[in-house]
């Protein structure tokens, strides 16, 4: 079905910039289907994807990771995660349109991640998707990279396959946010808790770091416990479970927790290391499994699901059988999400063309969705 683009002239608000309105409107589209080109910048991926709306198809879907480069330094350098960006982008875009087999002037619509994420980040990423947007006099919207991972679940679309049905109780879970939503539909969720101190994925991080693991830890523990710990490796220490509100998490004291036993327990073996490991990781899991199916209890019917970088560990697939997870590669970070979350706005009509001015922000007010 074509769709008659040249009808969405209500493009909300333009910045105070100076650009004037009606030299942008109306659009007059190039292409005959809808193509959305969407870029990731939040963290330390440079992600670029294309979807055809019309035909409901993921054209593209790059990731240029620079987590080789944030090894060197033990963990994320938001400064050289920007450079970084600035350095991979623009070939990153390249690759998509080859990929995609589109030219840039195919592109109808510009969708990037504006938060929230490290600040230089997501400026790289907003300052070059906008300035695509505006020397090609195509549209331009930012999206919240959290309801992007939230609705990601539904990338499976894309291949034809089915979503998990509505309402959901979701789980974002990765090394920077651990929150709790129930989702009655698009662009329709409300905030239900969140972590209080350190994100689950940043608890793996920094329980590496003490045990002298490079980053990111996460990874692998997961392969580590998986192939090498016992049942009694994950209950040898009774690592705490902090006793807060149902919907809230932290991990902070069980990072203390470990620092205490690593020291009492120098020189470390490599059994008493993977007992250690085995342990943490279920005070990790325990409380993302039992919140979960807690939340879902007031929300009878809701499918679990789990998305986020930490849903890519194997164990906690096993421990929540009956909740969806996206596939791994698109758990962790990826503008494939973002792209989906634009098709799925714009088929809704909620896609808003955002000011020539809009900028990033590091932050997310949960309460004030999205
Ligand atoms: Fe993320």
């Amino acid at each position: 079905m074509k769709i008659s683009h040249a009808s969405f002239t209500d493009f909300g608000s333009y910045g105070s910039n100076g650009f004037k309105v009606d030299k942008i409107l109306p659009i007059r589209y190039c292409s005959p289907f809808m193509n959305i080109l969407a870029v990731d910048t939040s963290c330390d991926e440079s992600s670029v994807a294309i979807i055809s709306v019309d035909e409901w198809k993921l054209k593209s879907d790059v990731v240029r990771s620079h987590i080789g480069k944030m090894t060197e330094y033990g963990g994320v350098v938001p400064e050289i995660a920007s450079r970084e960006h600035l350095k991979g982008l623009p070939s990153a875009i390249s690759e998509a349109l080859t990929q995609a087999n589109l030219t840039l002037k195919e592109i109808d619509w510009f969708v990037v991640t504006s938060h929230p994420g490290l600040i230089g980040a997501l400026l790289v990423g907003v300052g070059f998707t906008k300035a695509l947007a505006f020397s090609e006099n195509k549209q331009f919207s930012t999206v919240n990279h959290i309801e992007a991972h939230l609705f990601s679940p539904l990338l499976c679309t894309l291949e034809g396959k089915t979503p998990p049905p509505f309402p959901w109780v979701a789980l974002v879970v990765s090394g920077g946010h651990t929150e709790l939503f129930h989702v009655k539909g698009i662009h329709d969720f409300q905030w239900l808790g969140g972590t209080l101190d350190d994100a689950a994925g940043e608890a793996f991080d920094k329980v590496g770091k003490i045990l002298d693991m490079p980053y990111p830890a996460g990874p692998i523990i997961d392969k580590l416990v998986r192939e090498k710990a016992t049942e009694t490796d994950r209950t040898a220490y009774a690592f705490p479970r902090a006793k807060i509100a149902p919907t809230s998490f932290s991990f902070s004291g069980l990072k203390t927790a470990v620092n205490n036993q690593a020291m009492k327990n120098r020189p470390m073996t490599e059994a008493k290391k993977l007992s250690l490991l085995a342990s943490c990781q279920e005070a990790i899991l325990d409380p993302l499994v039992d919140k979960v199916r807690l939340a879902q209890k007031d929300f009878p019917g809701a499918a679990i699901v789990v998305t986020g970088g930490v849903a890519c560990n194997s164990r906690l697939r096993e421990k929540l059988p009956e909740a969806y997870f996206p596939k791994p590669s698109h758990c962790t970070d990826n503008a494939a999400m973002v792209a989906l979350l634009g098709g799925l706005l714009y088929k809704e009509g909620k896609l808003i063309h955002a000011s020539w001015d809009e900028s990033a922000s590091p932050s997310w007010n949960p309460d004030v969705t999205p």
